[in-house]
């Protein structure tokens, strides 16, 4: 069974599937941490994603796998393990802009595709329900108000001891991350018309999750 969840930056969408991947026993696919390695390899190699031709030859052949080491997703770059270095804001915002190119979607497609056909899966993105996985079992949009995400990405960040943090400029910066992935050309974000579409603004992960687990059963 293949299950696509969709929708913006800091709705809960990775945190969500990976727990109804759990309680369902499938695997959880995140899409994000792969355009996130391609960003990073862009960083690392001093590529500006402005630059399309250079970005298309240079990731022609570099390679990104990815493999489960004790159930979690862990993402392989020319053979070295990027895990760790993909969650930074930098390397997201990279991902973003690196993500509007054809070429680098086309480069990740069939990596997606394939996890989806041999395995039952929860895989998490942008385009999973209108581009990647047009045919899944079940599509949810999640969603949540910008002022809430940006609340929860808050409360991430003071957890980790952080100090200063401005939330509203990481409610800024959070509209700007909509909009780029919305407004791009190329498989931008937005809900399938057959997705179930679920605001978790005012709802908890147990209660998001429990939807998504409940309809899964449904279909199953
Ligand atoms: O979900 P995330 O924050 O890790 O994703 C980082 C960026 O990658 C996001 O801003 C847009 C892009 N992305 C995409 O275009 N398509 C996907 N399926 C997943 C992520």
């Amino acid at each position: 069974m293949n299950i696509a969840i969709d929708g913006p930056a800091g709705a809960g969408k990775s945190t969500i599937a990976k727990k109804a991947a759990g309680e369902l026993g499938f695997i959880y696919v995140d899409t994000g941490a792969m355009y996130r390695a391609v960003a990073v390899y862009l960083t690392e190699s001093d590529i500006s994603a402005s630059d399309e031709d250079l970005v298309e030859k240079s990731i022609a052949d570099i390679s990104v796998e990815i493999k489960y080491e004790d159930g979690a997703q862990q993402v392989y770059l020319n053979g070295e393990n990027v895990t760790g270095k993909l969650r930074t804001e930098a390397a997201g915002n990279m991902a973003s802009k690196a993500s509007a190119l054809p070429c680098v979607r086309e480069k990740l497609l069939s990596l997606q595709r394939d996890l989806a056909a041999s395995n039952d899966v929860v895989m998490d993105g942008r385009d999973i329900g209108t581009n990647i996985l047009p045919s899944a079992e079940l599509k949810v949009y999640l969603t949540a108000s910008s002022a809430v995400r940006a609340k929860r990405r808050y409360d991430e960040l003071v957890a980790k001891g952080a100090e200063n943090i401005d939330i509203e400029k990481i409610e800024q910066d959070i509209i700007q991350r909509d909009k780029q992935d919305m407004e791009r050309k190329t498989a931008p974000l937005k809900r399938a018309d057959d997705a179930v579409l679920i605001d978790s603004s005012d709802m908890t992960i147990e209660q998001v999750t429990d939807t998504i687990v409940g309809l899964a059963r449904e279909r199953m």
